[in-house]
Formats: structure tokens, sequence, C-alpha cells
């Protein structure tokens, strides 16, 4: 029984969605200069170029379908008797579309559209374009509500509330590689909390849990929620 259970997921779980990953054999870093599409000099230098990339990316989105790992969190969230926190790197609504509330999108969401001069944010549209105009400045300055690489991700304080509070901290489909969430486990066990790793493979920090466990999301999870719930 634990006091509080908090997960990080990343784009590896929503593999099994048909929705590509960033650094496994002909993930998107393969295909893509992160430099071209992913930092605020990107942007400013080509923003057609970096709206195209969202938009095809937001496309793939709209018609993928959660799979049984994001399910199963959605049931863990429903029935455990203590708070479950879901922390993602993904950009993806797959979570919420699976069930889960209170997602927190620290690298932020396809699902909205930000805008560069006020930063006030609103529906994204399916083809999101530089120079739509904002909702409330008027202002051609729109960008994809995502967190570029140089740019400080989104609701930290409230994660590391919940990572100095929680007693089992889960990370599930993430290669460990980007940071501030590659420390998470280091915060949570600082706490006293227990660590495990559901992942196709082992990451690039797989050696700091307590415990891993490796293969497809779709199965890892659903075993491992189905575990909890009979506890
Ligand atoms: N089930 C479980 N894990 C899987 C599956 C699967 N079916 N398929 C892949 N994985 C694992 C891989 O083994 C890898 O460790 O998911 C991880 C995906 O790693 P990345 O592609 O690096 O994605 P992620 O960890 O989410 O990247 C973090 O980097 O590019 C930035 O902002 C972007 O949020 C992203 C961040």
């Amino acid at each position: 029984m634990h006091h509080s259970i908090t997960i990080l997921t990343g784009a590896g779980i929503s593999a099994e969605s048909g929705i590509s990953t960033f650094r496994d054999p002909g993930g998107i870093w393969t295909q893509y200069d992160i430099e071209d599409v992913a930092t605020p000099e990107a942007f400013a230098r080509n923003p057609a170029l970096v709206h195209d990339f969202y938009n095809t990316r937001r496309d793939q989105v709209r018609s993928a379908r959660p799979n049984a790992a994001h399910e199963a969190l959605a049931r863990l969230q429903k029935s455990y008797s203590a708070p479950v926190h879901i922390i993602t790197q993904n950009v993806d609504d797959l979570h919420e579309k699976g069930g889960a509330v209170d997602v927190i999108h620290m690298h932020g969401s396809y699902q909205t559209a930000l805008c560069a001069a006020c930063g006030s944010r609103w529906p994204a549209p399916p083809a999101m374009r530089h120079d739509d105009p904002c909702p409330s400045c008027a202002a051609p300055a729109t960008r994809p509500d995502v967190v570029w690489f140089g740019e400080m991700p989104y609701h930290m304080d409230q994660i590391d509330e919940i990572l100095s509070t929680t007693s089992l901290f889960v990370s599930i489909g993430t290669s460990g590689a980007v940071y501030p969430a590659a420390g998470f486990h280091r915060l949570a066990r600082a706490a006293g909390a227990a660590t495990l790793e559901l992942n196709l493979e082992p990451s690039e920090i797989t050696a700091m849990f307590d415990e891993a466990r490796h293969g497809p999301a779709t199965q890892l999870v659903p075993a491992w929620v189905a575990t909890l719930l009979a506890e």
C-alpha cells in the first residue's frame, strides 16, 4: 500500500498506438534534426518548417487510439486507494483518451496553440500557421504549445512537490536521455520512494532503479496495475 504513486511516461508508452518514438531505430530524431524543428532558434529562423513538423505529428496523433498501457494507468488512477499522479513528457493526448485525468504535460501538448507575443493559449487548429492571429492580442505570433530544447519544462514546481512526497515512482517508456525528467527518480528516492522502471529495454538510467522490468508497455503495465489493484 503506497500513500501516493507517481508515474512518469515517455514516447514508449504510445509506441504501440503507432506514434513514433524519438531515439529508437527509425525514430523522429533519426529523420529530423532537433536543431531544425525543436528549438526556439529553429522557430525564429523558419516558423513554417517548424509548424509543418508539428502539423504532421498532430495529424498522426489525431487518429491514434490509446493502448492497454494508457487504459491500465487510467484504471489505477480510478481504483487505487491513494493518489496516482501521471506526469508525461509526451505531447499526445492518449492518456486522456484512455481515461486518465489531471495528466501533467511537462513538455506541453499538441492540443493547444500558444501566442509567442502574449502567452495566451487556445485549442490548436488541425493545421497551425505562424501568422494565425492570436484570439487575445491579435499578434500573428502563433506557435505550438510544445517545450523546445533550451526552454523550461512546464509545471516544475508542482512536479517537485509531488516527487518530494511520493512513495512509489514508476518510469514507463522513456529513454532517460533528457533532463529534468531523467533525474526525477533521484528526487523521488531522496524522499524515500521506491523506484521501478517499465520499459521495452534497459534505459540509460536503468541501474538507478530499485527494480526494472523490460518488455512492451501493453504487457508490462496492465500486469503491474493488476498486481497493485489486487493488493
Ligand atoms: N513499450 C515500452 N517501452 C518502449 C516501447 C514499447 N512498446 N517502444 C519503445 N520503448 C522505449 C524505448 O526503449 C526507449 O527507452 O521508450 C523509450 C523511448 O525513448 P525516446 O524515443 O528517447 O522518447 P522519450 O524518452 O519520451 O524522449 C524524451 O526527448 O525529444 C525529447 O521532448 C522529447 O519528450 C521527449 C524527450
